[in-house]
């Protein structure tokens, strides 16, 4: 499955790259979160490989494809994370794919097509970098570590509560926050050490579907932002290292508002 994945986000990362290079009219979905013919061609390319290699399975993808995060053989699919990026011609975005059995994450590819950067794991197996085993930081300290960070399309309570909870962490001496605008690579970026902390008070199932396993496989610890286990729909999320969660998790759960 997770040759699957690959060859899928491989085919969807071929699509993004050639509009990326071309370029391609960007729509609002509201004047802020955009689409483009990139994301859906792109969605089609990884569901006809899906499709191919395992006919029965259902699909949760961001555009077009919406069967139930329910179903016992799952793919979920963002086949452009970061759309932003892109339509700013910043080449940080990926195709983000994962298999699900029985709700439970089994295996997921992150990809950015632009640097050709692989992300993947297997459940039990752990999570790689290019081929490369990858594992958290090991770090204490939050005042030793980077913070990422993301804002869903809210422009009210909830990106104030970002703000506050960032200037929480900024007041334990983080060494900063980081909002790289793509949130399958933000877990990425937990998953190789290179933040301490993610977190986000709203993620799609697509937007975490691969990126959470890449955190557990490679040593880290996954809630939501109150400290519960991650349901596969829409929610919060709070990735570390797993040392530095439960300092993180105080600040998070101060600000999150359901
Ligand atoms: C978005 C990105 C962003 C995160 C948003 C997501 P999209 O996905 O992952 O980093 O902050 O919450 O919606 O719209 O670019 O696929
Ligand atoms: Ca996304
Ligand atoms: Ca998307």
């Amino acid at each position: 499955m997770i040759e699957t994945a690959r060859h899928a986000a491989q085919l969807g990362g071929d699509v993004v790259a050639r509009y990326y290079r071309e370029g391609v009219e960007m729509r609002g979905k509201q004047s802020y979160n955009l689409v483009s013919d990139a994301d859906i061609d792109a969605e089609r390319a990884v569901v006809q490989a899906i499709r191919e290699a395992y006919p029965d399975h259902a699909i949760l993808a961001e555009e077009e494809h919406h069967d139930s995060a329910e179903s016992e053989h799952l793919w979920v699919v963002d086949p452009l994370d970061g759309t932003n990026n892109f339509a700013h011609h910043i080449p940080h975005f990926a195709v983000s794919i994962a298999y699900y059995h029985q709700g439970v994450a089994q295996c997921g590819a992150v990809y950015n097509p632009i640097r050709e950067d692989w992300y993947t794991a297997v459940r039990g197996e752990g999570a790689q970098h290019n081929g490369q085993p990858i594992h958290v930081s090991d770090c204490t300290d939050l005042g030793q570590v980077l913070v990422g960070l993301g804002f869903y399309y809210d422009r009210g309570d909830g990106m104030l509560a970002t703000l506050a909870a960032a200037a929480d962490f900024f007041r334990c001496n983080i060494h900063g926050v980081r909002r790289f605008g793509t949130a399958s690579l933000d877990l990425a970026q937990v998953a190789c050490g290179m933040f301490g902390a993610f977190f986000e008070f709203e993620l799609k199932p697509w937007d975490f579907g691969a990126g959470r396993l890449l955190v557990e496989e490679a040593g880290g610890r996954i809630t939501t932002c109150t400290g519960e286990e991650v349901p596969l729909k829409s929610t919060s999320m709070l990735a570390s290292n797993g040392h530095l969660h439960a300092q993180s998790l105080a600040i998070t759960s101060k600000h999150f508002k359901s």
